[in-house]
């Protein structure tokens, strides 16, 4: 069991993939039920750290997890001629590291059920998997994960390739599964901003570190500046947050302004 209230504890956790260091010591712990953002520009290392979490890579330091950890990979391809329907797919989430002890016909079937309801899926899980939308395939990966019901869901950019609307409902589904079910998620993302109407806290990722709190707290030229090493300048405009880096420093941040990611 983690520390008290903590679903996950994370402390001194190094990887270095293929002998190149990514992850270089990141304390963090994600309180049951959060919904906490994974944030970073590509090549942070958000699907190391989450790998790593899940014991597929190599890593040093302690996770400590109240319970099972459920994963929904970085987006999977499916042909549309796969004859395999939503509903098949969820049960494989079932089966996965249990074989040779199938799941009773009737607890299977329900818990198949639950995770489709848990994800408004239900309409679509007779279809064919490679046929569905974006949005429809997210949520029967989301389903996939939850149906071992987890008690911490680590997602690897589950919006990347969502228009607005779908990613605002995958956003306030995860966000009701915190608050209904308590299960605590992990979801990595490089834009932040589909994420403030649900995110109490976010780990943001820079040069193998990381800092981790409340959105206000980490998001700040101050915090962001000594994450980066150099100047960093947070703007709030109409409700979105842009991070911004001036190449070169302070000095020249009007004149070549980069915005992160
Ligand atoms: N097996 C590996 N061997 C060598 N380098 C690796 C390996 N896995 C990851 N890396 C490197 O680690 C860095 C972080 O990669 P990672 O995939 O974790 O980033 P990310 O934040 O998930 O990026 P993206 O937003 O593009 O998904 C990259 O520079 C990548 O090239
Ligand atoms: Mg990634």
């Amino acid at each position: 069991m983690s520390e008290s209230g903590a679903a996950l504890s994370v402390s001194g956790l190094a990887a270095a993939p293929g002998g190149r260091p990514v992850l270089r010591g990141l304390d963090f712990t994600l309180p049951r039920g959060g919904f906490c953002g994974l944030i970073g520009a590509n090549g942070a290392g958000k699907t190391t750290l989450l790998r790593a979490l899940l014991g597929l890579i190599p890593a040093q330091g302690r996770v400590e997890a109240s319970g099972r950890l459920g994963y929904v990979p970085q987006k999977l391809e499916f042909d549309p001629d796969l004859p395999l329907r939503a509903r098949d797919f969820v049960g494989l989430g079932l089966d996965g590291q249990r074989f040779g002890l199938p799941w009773p016909g009737r607890g299977r079937r329900e818990a198949i059920a639950r995770a489709l309801e848990a994800v408004e899926a239900e309409s679509f899980a007779a279809q064919r998997l490679g046929r569905l939308s974006g949005g429809q395939q997210q949520r029967v990966m989301i389903a996939h994960a939850l149906v071992r019901r987890p008690a911490i869901l680590l997602l690897d950019e589950p919006l990347a390739s969502l228009d607005l609307k779908a990613a605002a409902g995958i956003v306030s589904l995860l966000k009701r599964l915190c608050r209904e079910e308590g299960v605590s998620v992990l979801l990595a993302a490089h834009d932040m901003n589909p994420l403030l109407p649900a995110m109490d806290r976010i780990l943001y990722l820079a040069g193998g570190r990381a800092v981790c709190g409340g959105v206000d707290e980490v998001v700040c030229s101050q915090v962001l500046s000594r994450l980066y090493g150099h100047h960093i300048d947070v703007l709030r405009v109409h409700g979105r947050i842009l991070v911004v880096a001036g190449e070169g420093g302070a000095d020249q941040a009007d004149e070549h302004v980069t915005v992160i990611p």
